[in-house]
């Protein structure tokens, strides 16, 4: 790979470790927005040593040019640009392009792109006999995972030479399969994309005209559903990407390797909980708006429930997306003339969240699934669906981490260690 212009990690000091009477250097290197580490790289072939970090609290596994987020700060930025400018400004291909390709397009580009998009939306024909194969009740998410795994063997990559087409394949044909996942748990047709409409509009079509009515995508659900997909469209190292990232270091192919990351985005802990905040949300509702009894479970720890949408790794202020989609729910909300009781409730439970002491010392905050399932219901999104849609949303962020990985020279596979603690042989003979 060409060593991008943008990438500027600096090796410039170093931190000195004692360690059994032997002294190492550790080279500090610093990113283009001062954050700083330790290369530990040599670290165990000089000492025997290796760092013990369960769940990556403290580990950089990479450097990257994509996205910077600042979690004290509450800073999100796509290739340096703030999340903010291009909620306002870019269409959802204008993010893809930029994440994927590293700059805005120009407007042939962005032209081309999206011709290209649209012509790859159709899947092949023998495909649609997967579908016949999953329950009525199949979850989507595991539908969208398989079909899009399942893709890697209509579309086997040999090389890098068809790269660029299969991520065309995967940006149009990731939403007529998730789609298709939805008609499927309906029982109705699938409907075949069409040309004449934009991403987002062919995505509603798809998911919500039937053969015998006529459907025209109502603008401002359009534009939400823009929105939506931007704000999603990458956030660094996070569990899912990591998973794409870890699955591409073995040289797996594309669709196989994001496959994977939308099996990790399925978690409760992750993607998966925009579904959960709803469902808590609705059981707050049932519970005749008993808040107190959900943020006394949540803070309970015997209890394994948790606030849904609140708190983040990264995060110890806002999350910049949980801010423009609360705003965004209002709006949205009034426009479609809807008045939807679980939004007060959120608010609500929100305010009593950020004034409890234990919220407060954890730096617990909403993050960006707090309020995007209130929009998706506005949408006339179903909410087994939610997790679905925030994989149609990191989809470019997956394809250019994947990618940046692919083309980094000093690409290796991942593989981290452990301290193991199992039995060892003198136990076996103490009979442990
Ligand atoms: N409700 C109650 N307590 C919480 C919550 C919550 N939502 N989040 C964190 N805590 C507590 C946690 O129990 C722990 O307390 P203690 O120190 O007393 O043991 C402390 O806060 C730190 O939490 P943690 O689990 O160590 O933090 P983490 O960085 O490992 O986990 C998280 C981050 C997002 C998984 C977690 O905050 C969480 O489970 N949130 C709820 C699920 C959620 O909304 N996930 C979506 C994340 S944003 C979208 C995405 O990128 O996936």
């Amino acid at each position: 790979m060409e060593f991008s212009p943008y990438r500027k990690v600096t090796q410039m000091t170093s931190a000195k470790i004692d360690l059994n009477g032997k002294t190492l250097d550790l080279p500090v290197i610093t990113g283009s927005e001062g954050e700083k580490a330790l290369d530990i790289t040599h670290l165990r072939k000089e000492t025997g040593y290796i760092t013990y970090d369960p769940g990556y609290v403290n580990t950089g596994s990479c450097s990257s040019d994509i996205t910077f987020i600042d979690g004290e700060k509450g800073i999100l930025r796509y290739r340096g640009i703030p999340i903010e400018e291009l909620a306002v400004s870019a269409s959802f291909l204008d993010v893809c392009y930029l994440l994927i390709y590293g700059r805005l397009p120009s407007e042939t580009e962005v032209g081309e792109f999206a011709e290209q998009v649209t012509h790859h939306t159709m899947i092949h024909e023998d495909f649609k006999r997967f579908f016949d194969g999953y329950p009525m009740n199949a979850h989507p998410m595991g539908v969208l995972a398989s079909t899009v795994a399942a893709l890697s063997t209509f579309y086997p990559q040999g090389g890098n030479n068809d790269l660029d087409l299969n991520i065309l394949r995967l940006l149009a044909k990731m939403k007529t399969l998730a789609a298709f996942a939805y008609k499927k748990s309906t029982g109705q047709p699938f409907m075949y994309p069409r040309n004449d409409l934009n991403f987002e509009e062919n995505f509603l079509y798809m998911m919500f005209a039937v053969p015998a009515e006529s459907y025209e995508p109502n603008k401002a659900i359009v534009d939400s559903l823009r929105l939506l997909l931007i704000l999603h469209a990458d956030h660094e190292q996070n569990c899912s990407t990591s998973t794409v990232r870890m699955v591409g270091s073995s040289g797996a192919n594309l669709f196989i390797s994001i496959a994977a990351g939308i099996a990790a985005l399925s978690g409760r802990l992750h993607g998966g909980a925009n579904q959960k905040v709803i469902e808590m949300l609705e059981m707050i509702q049932g519970d005749n708006g008993d808040y107190e009894k959900y943020v006394k479970m949540a803070k309970d720890r015997k209890s394994d429930f948790r606030l849904f949408g609140f708190g983040h790794r990264v995060y110890k202020n806002f999350d910049p997306r949980a801010k423009i989609l609360k705003a965004s729910a209002d709006k949205v909300l009034n426009e479609l003339g809807i008045d939807d009781p679980l939004l007060e409730i959120a608010k609500e439970l929100e305010e009593i969240a950020l004034k409890d002491e234990f919220f407060l010392e954890r730096n617990l905050y909403p993050n960006v699934d707090f309020y995007s399932g209130i929009i998706y219901r506005a949408l006339g999104i179903p909410t087994s669906m939610f997790t679905v849609m925030f994989a149609l949303g990191r989809l470019p962020g997956w394809i250019a981490q994947w990618k940046e990985l692919r083309e980094d020279s000093k690409w290796r596979i991942y593989r981290p260690r452990q301290i193991y603690t199992g039995r060892t042989p003198d136990d076996l003979k103490d009979g442990v």
